[in-house]
């Protein structure tokens, strides 16, 4: 690995620790069970939450049997509408920009199976648990609403209701009319949940008007805002320790009605209260990822150019909330054609609300996005890929906007050098094992947008030449605060043992959100950015200092490395960190840093992160059992801090993808509208058996516009692009183009 790399404007060292395959600097913690998860805190006098949820989708609750719970030994309290004290604010107001209308046992209403009704609290888990069966509450139900054709869907923007925004330009049907070849295709995806390995948690504890929060979420110093507005107090009022969460997939960066609960139970009782949900009460009350329907229709002209691509998406949200699965975005920024269009409608259905899950908008929509490509290159009569390099988009397709960086052909370059698919037969059903099992081969492009947030940081020198930084990031176990320390330490020009991390604590500077796949690139620029500002002012000590070989250096620079600052035209006329400060009488010396996006570079560039996944399957045609047996993927995020954990994203956005394509689905019992494989059992996601041999290609990539670091994000483009990829590979193996997912063996008989 080289230890330095060139900046925009010049040649600024950027330290040894980037670009290291570290592995996670919390892994033994969490290996030998040292770590503390939210749920495995016990506050001395702490009581237990359970709570019960609706079996119902729609309706009332007409009776609940307090008396019978309150009887049970060791129950404390039974909450209910009846006795729910107040909040600050109501229910639907959305006290910080993630904020949703949260359940809170505003009233007798279920608008969704599995939603709280009542909250027990007691002094065991197991009292807490039989108090909540005791509860035995009866419904007044109405029909369940669950599926797509229960109801009408709507066009948000006609009822002014909050969506993506609708991106046209050109003239869809005019293009259509002058195209060679056309397709129309309509794609299913169901609802799928996060199923994280740790389920929400929630331990509070007041203090006074002061309150402390045990609980893992993804955007800290945010929402000790929510939590502040919700309970009248000032936010920094609120502490929120998460410093270790057991996966979040964005159902973590919202706070949900329960969370809020447990909050008030403490505050009503004057003890602190724990609520940990179940497996199965993960299925509604926090969150998923919403069914979509998507319609495209695309035409090309004799050369198999697009001359048209529309794509309108139509998503499932809740009766009392407005997220609408943004899935039609992702054909703005991908592929050139002349007339555009992505528009999306929403249904109203009696579900949990749903919200963002890992790479929200474009996991669902590439997946249908590049089946479809892949009709049209077959219309076309054109290699998929072929057909995506003749409609290559030089510049963003929607906003003409140059891409800061696109290293997307090189993805497909490396991706199908490495797989081999020069020697992929065009038509399907052409390749078979020696089992006889029909083998197929196809292909799809990710993409995901590279965002930054808000972000801010501290470093601390110390005397003894070592050094503290601190945000309050949230890493979800993949590693981020691996790579942030990384980054931190070359900000400072320290080797990372010397520097001491810490972070998951909201009274530390605002690390931003843990989301969007942009942390790394937030947080991380302003650890690097606290870091500079540090040795700044470390600078200033010592080119002032007669004493200092340093002397004088102002104008003619000095570099900060290994501990050093070096004079930039004579690098052996050095000194270290701990003697300029010890000279100076200095004990420590701090510096602050900031992570934004460039609002000029933001306004003049399309930022994305781009990739190419290539898949083959392997189909049994008896049986028509469905197996992937290799995965290869190209990714091109910019500047990549650590391979190995980068990789290791890929590998498990990937991985999702396989899921995706052939397993998660939720299903809805049609009568109760309840979830019936709420479980890890029935709710299938890939075990080591689905995982084929996989390849993951980091192809390089100079962004000289996403931020000062060039860095993007890695956390949920694997997903896209592999869905597709897979249901391609399956047609080529079969000839059967399935436009639902999960693809299942019935799709094929
Ligand atoms: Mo993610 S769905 O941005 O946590």
């Amino acid at each position: 690995m080289s230890d330095t790399i060139s900046l925009p404007g010049g040649n600024a060292r950027f330290g040894s620790n980037s670009g290291q395959p570290m592995t996670r600097r919390d892994g033994v913690l969490k290996v030998t069970g040292a770590a503390t998860f939210a749920a495995d805190n016990h506050p001395d006098g702490m009581l237990y939450a359970v709570t019960a949820n609706a079996t119902i989708s729609r309706g009332r609750v007409t009776s609940l049997n307090v008396e019978a719970a309150k009887a049970h030994p060791g129950v404390v309290e039974v909450i209910t509408p009846a006795n729910r004290p107040p909040l600050a604010i109501t229910p639907e107001a959305k006290p910080y920009p993630f904020a949703f209308n949260i359940e809170v046992l505003q009233d007798d209403t279920v608008r969704y199976a599995g939603q709280e009704i009542a909250m027990v609290v007691a002094e065991t888990l197991e009292a807490a648990t039989e108090g909540a069966r005791l509860l035995a509450p009866t419904y007044e139900a109405e029909t369940a609403r669950v599926g797509f054709d229960d109801v009408d869907s709507f066009d948000p923007d006609a009822v002014g209701v909050g969506a993506p925004p609708v991106a046209e330009k050109g003239d869809i049907d005019a293009g259509l009319a002058k195209a060679v070849n056309r397709i129309s295709a309509s794609y299913e995806t169901p609802a799928q949940y996060h199923n994280a390995m740790e389920p929400h948690a929630m331990v509070a504890q007041w203090d006074g008007d002061r309150v402390t929060l045990d609980t893992p979420n993804q955007a800290l110093v945010m929402s000790t805002g929510a939590f502040g507005a919700w309970f009248g107090i000032p936010p920094e009022n609120v502490t929120i320790r998460s410093p270790f969460l057991g996966g979040g997939f964005g159902s973590k960066a919202i706070v949900f009605g329960g969370q809020v609960l447990t909050v008030l139970a403490a505050k009503m009782l004057g003890r602190p209260v724990k609520y940990a949900l179940r497996r199965d009460q993960m299925y509604g009350p926090v969150g998923h990822r919403g069914a979509t329907r998507q319609a495209f229709r695309m035409g090309m002209d004799a050369e198999g150019k697009l001359t048209a691509l529309e794509h309108l998406t139509t998503s499932t949200t809740s009766t009392f909330e407005d997220f609408i699965e943004p899935a039609s975005n992702a054909s703005h920024d991908l592929y050139a054609s002349p007339a555009l269009s992505s528009r999306h409608k929403a249904a109203r259905l009696d579900i949990g609300t749903p919200g963002p899950m890992r790479a929200p908008g474009e996991a669902s929509g590439s997946a249908a996005l590049e089946s479809a490509i892949d009709e049209a290159a077959l219309a076309a009569g054109l290699d998929p890929l072929e057909f995506r390099l003749r409609n290559y988009a030089e510049t963003a397709p929607m906003s003409d906007k140059p891409y800061s960086a696109k290293a997307l052909r090189e993805c497909y370059a490396q991706g199908a050098e490495k797989f081999g698919w020069s020697k992929r037969p065009m038509q399907p059903r052409q390749m078979k094992d020696d089992a006889g099992r029909l083998v197929g081969w196809g292909m799809g492009t990710a993409l995901f947008p590279a965002p930054m947030f808000q972000a801010k940081a501290k470093a601390t020198l110390r005397a003894d030449g070592s050094a503290l930084v601190e945000t309050a990031g949230a890493d979800m176990g993949q590693g981020a605060w691996t790579a942030l320390h990384q980054i931190a330490a070359d900000g400072l020009g320290l080797d990372i043992a010397q520097v001491e991390f810490h972070s998951g604590h909201s009274g530390l500077p605002d690390g931003g959100i843990a989301g969007g796949s942009g942390h790394t690139a937030t947080a991380g620029s302003a650890l690097h950015a606290a870091g500079k500002d540090a040795i700044a002012k470390l600078t200033e000590l010592a080119v002032n200092d007669e004493a200092s070989p340093l002397f004088g250096a102002g104008n003619i620079g000095v570099t900060a490395r290994d501990g050093r600052l070096h004079r930039a035209d004579d690098p052996s006329r050095s000194e270290s960190y701990g003697e300029i400060l010890a000279r100076a009488g200095v004990s420590e010396l701090g510096g602050e840093g900031q992570g934004a996006r460039d609002p000029s570079s933001a306004e003049e560039y399309a930022m994305f992160s781009h990739g190419a996944v290539f898949a083959e399957v392997k189909v049994d045609p008896e049986l028509c059992q469905i197996r992937v047996s290799r995965l290869v993927g190209a990714f091109a995020a910019g500047r990549i801090i650590n391979p190995r954990l980068a990789a290791s994203q890929l590998y498990g956005g990937m991985i999702w993808g396989i899921g995706f394509a052939l397993l998660e689905e939720a299903v809805h019992d049609r009568r109760s509208g309840r979830i019936m494989n709420a479980n890890l059992a029935e709710y299938h996601v890939p075990v080591n058996a689905d995982v084929p041999p996989m390849d993951v290609i980091l192809v390089d990539e100079d962004d000289r516009y996403v931020n000062a670091l060039g860095i993007k994000g890695v956390g949920e483009i694997g997903i896209t692009g592999t869905v597709g990829a897979i249901a391609n590979a399956i047609w080529h193996a079969t000839g059967v183009r399935v436009r639902k997912f999960p693809i299942g063996i019935e799709a094929l008989l």
